[in-house]
Order: C-alpha cells, then sequence, then structure tokens
C-alpha cells in the first residue's frame, strides 16, 4: 500500500468517514540557490513525492492530528491552544495561526498526515507540509486565500514558528508546480514563467550526501544576515537599495571597503548565481542542457566555495560528476549543510555513474548514498474530488 492509501486508510480507522484528501509536493531546484530571500530568481519544479492529508473539520474544541511518520497523536486547540512541542506539529499549529493573523478563522479539524518526501535530503519536506496544510485548510473551511497567499503564510510559519528565515521558494514550488516544468520565479515580485524542462536523453538523479541538515541550527539565518549587512554597507551610498537584488557587480566592488570580505564574498557569490540562472534559462530556451549544466557546475563552486553552505561529502560527490563523462551538471541543491547533490546525467551513463559514486562513496565514508530518480509532477492538489 502506498503512502497515500495508507493515509486514507489510518483516517477512515481513527476518525471514521467524511474525510477529504490532499497532497502537496516536495520540490528540485535546478539553480538559483540563496537567492530567493535575496529577492533574486530561483528555477524549481515540484517533484512525484508529497506530504498527503486527509481532514474533516470537527465540531469540538480541539484538533486530534496524527503523524504516520512518527506513529504519534496529539490533542489541543489549533486556533487558540498554547504551540506544542512537538516540531511537525509546529507547523499545522504555525499555518492556522498565520491565516487567524491575516483575518481568517478556521476550526479546528482532524487529520491524519503521512509522507513519501525524503527527510533531510533538501527536498522540503517541510515546505510540502505547510503548503498542504495550508491548502486543505482554505479549502476546507472556505477562507479565500489564493495560493500565493498560502505561500507567504508557509513561509512566515517557518519564520515565526519554526526559526528559519528562509526564503519563498520550497512553498512557491509546492503550489504552484506542473508536471514536466520548471518554475522561473522573480522572489521580488512572485511573477513567474512555466517552462518545460524535458532534456531528451538526460535525466535528473538526486544522490543524497546521507548528512542530515537542520536549517533550524544551521548557518541559514547567519548567510541571511550577512547579506543584509552587505545590502546595508551598499544602500548608505547608493539610493533606492533595498536588497541585493538591486545590487550590481560594479556596485559591490565599488563599496567594497566599507564591508569585512566574508560579508563580500556572499554578496558576490548571490550577484553571480542570479546571472548564472538568468543565463541558464537563456541556454534552456535553445534547448543547450550541456550549456544549462555547465551553470549547474558554476553553481556549487560558489556554494561551496564563497557562501560556504556544502560539506565534504557534498564536493565529493559534485567532484565525481564533474569528471564523469555524461555528467552535464551537477551542483548542491537546497540550503545546504546536508542534503543532496542533483544531477543532470545522459541516460546512457547513468547506472554506471551511480555505481561509481556509491562505491567510492563507501570508500571514503563508510556509508551507502540513497538516489534518488527524479520525475517532476503537479503542485498542492485535492485528490478525491
Ligand atoms: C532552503 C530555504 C529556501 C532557500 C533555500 C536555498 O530550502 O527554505 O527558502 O533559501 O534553502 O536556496
Amino acid at each position: 500500500m502506498n503512502m497515500s492509501q495508507r493515509v486514507q486508510e489510518e483516517f477512515a480507522q481513527r476518525y471514521g468517514a467524511g474525510a477529504r484528501f490532499y497532497a502537496s509536493p516536495g520540490r528540485i531546484n535546478l539553480i538559483g540557490e540563496h537567492t530567493d530571500y535575496n529577492l533574486g530568481f530561483v528555477l524549481p519544479a515540484a517533484v512525484d513525492k508529497a506530504i498527503y492529508l486527509a481532514v474533516a473539520p470537527t465540531g469540538a474544541d480541539r484538533s486530534r492530528l496524527y503523524s504516520i511518520d512518527f506513529d504519534q497523536e496529539l490533542q489541543f486547540d489549533l486556533t487558540g491552544g498554547e504551540k506544542p512541542q512537538e516540531q511537525w506539529a509546529c507547523y499545522i499549529y504555525g499555518v492556522v495561526q498565520e491565516m487567524m493573523k491575516r483575518g481568517a478563522r478556521p476550526g479546528n479539524f482532524d487529520c491524519v498526515l503521512g509522507g513519501d518526501v525524503p527527510l533531510g535530503a533538501g527536498m522540503s519536506s517541510s515546505a510540502a507540509l505547510e503548503s498542504v496544510v495550508g491548502y486543505a485548510v482554505n479549502d476546507l473551511f472556505g477562507l479565500g486565500f489564493d495560493r500565493a497567499d498560502l505561500a507567504k503564510i508557509g513561509q512566515m510559519t517557518e519564520h515565526n514558528y519554526i526559526g528559519v528565515r528562509c526564503g519563498i521558494m520550497d512553498q512557491f514550488a509546492s503550489l504552484f508546480g506542473r508536471c514536466g516544468q520548471v518554475i522561473r520565479l522573480d522572489c521580488r515580485s512572485l511573477e513567474y514563467e512555466m517552462t518545460p524542462f524535458d532534456p531528451q536523453g538526460y535525466r535528473l538523479v538526486l544522490i543524497d550526501s546521507m548528512v542530515k541538515h537542520s536549517l533550524a541550527s544551521s548557518e541559514y539565518n547567519v548567510r541571511r544576515a550577512q547579506c543584509e549587512a552587505g545590502v546595508a554597507a551598499v544602500a548608505r551610498h547608493a539610493a533606492g537599495v533595498e536588497s541585493l537584488r538591486d545590487v550590481t557587480r560594479e556596485m559591490l566592488d565599488t563599496y567594497r571597503s566599507e564591508m569585512d570580505e566574508l560579508t563580500y564574498r556572499r554578496c558576490a557569490y548571490v550577484i553571480d548565481e542570479n546571472r548564472r540562472l538568468l543565463d541558464g534559462c537563456e541556454l534552456l530556451k535553445h534547448g543547450d542542457y550541456k550549456g544549462f549544466g555547465e551553470k549547474m557546475f558554476g553553481s556549487h563552486e560558489g556554494l561551496s566555495k564563497e557562501y560556504n553552505v556544502s560539506c565534504r561529502e557534498l564536493d565529493f560527490i559534485a567532484g565525481i560528476a564533474r569528471s564523469t563523462d555524461g555528467v552535464i551538471g551537477a551542483r548542491m541543491m537546497g540550503g545546504g549543510f546536508g542534503g543532496c547533490v542533483i544531477n543532470l546525467v545522459e541516460e546512457s551513463v547513468h547506472d554506471s555513474y551511480l555505481d561509481e559514486v556509491k562505491g567510492r562513496f563507501e570508500r571514503e565514508f563508510g556509508l551507502t548514498p540513497r538516489t534518488i530518480d527524479v520525475v517532476i509532477g503537479d503542485g498542492a492538489r485535492r485528490l478525491d474530488a
């Protein structure tokens, strides 16, 4: 039985009939990392792995939440009570609170959730959770939020209830994803363009470094603060500068002496990454996947050397990718400090490349990396309607 069926059955056994049933996926990101909270560009897509939720409103003054993954049931008042202790429940609580801050009046509900998005692999299982809860509660209680509102509600849940000052990429991808397409999102205006991603003869595959990352305890927020410090240094001299989106390499170089070296390097990386993404999208328009893959390698280099969010395991995998014929692009993906490398691989070398990485990784680190073939899928949706 797959996870979506298990969620439905579990609900029926615990809470009876009458549930609605929803899914919202994890995501990949082709290029444009740590650019979203700097109001730049990203190029994510939703995947075919999701968090599933069965849910029904209850007249009671408390909600009952059951997580299959944690095999745990919690009961509390989502609309008025205290923040729960368990982190998985904080996501749900946070989404409901953020909706209420915006004037909505959702009620309590019973729900069962479970997912097949690999945890800690940098595929945004947490955004998938926020998005499925947001999408479902909005639909269930007729709250009238649109998908962009729900993405912001998910993002603010991370900020205010989890402690990660993330950008909007993950939630946006989970809500707006479409089968076979990547989303070129402008994180300043939230304008987006769907582009088919269909490299004939190539496949996307993730290789997990097996280093679990928790952004809440990582230097993620430190990076964000460093970028803000760079913006502040430039803004003292240049009118109208509000984010790194408004800063060119020339401007950054002009005011380099106003910031410490680390701040400079962080900001330079972000500006370069936006450029790489825009150039990469042009290449994609012309079907130049090899050219695009080169940009992915460039992105990894910057993330590892300038932004310093990679780790030894990720660099090890990316290094093998770089020197393997037929692997035309690879880079660490997501927030970093662990998680996985996304690879664009010629079909004919797919199996031999993965064997090679597994063998060498085992000898170096003593464990086998998990590999995940990616299928680009649809965003948040109701499954039973
Ligand atoms: C995490 C965050 C995103 C984004 C990426 C890095 O996934 O949730 O908002 O900042 O890291 O690109």
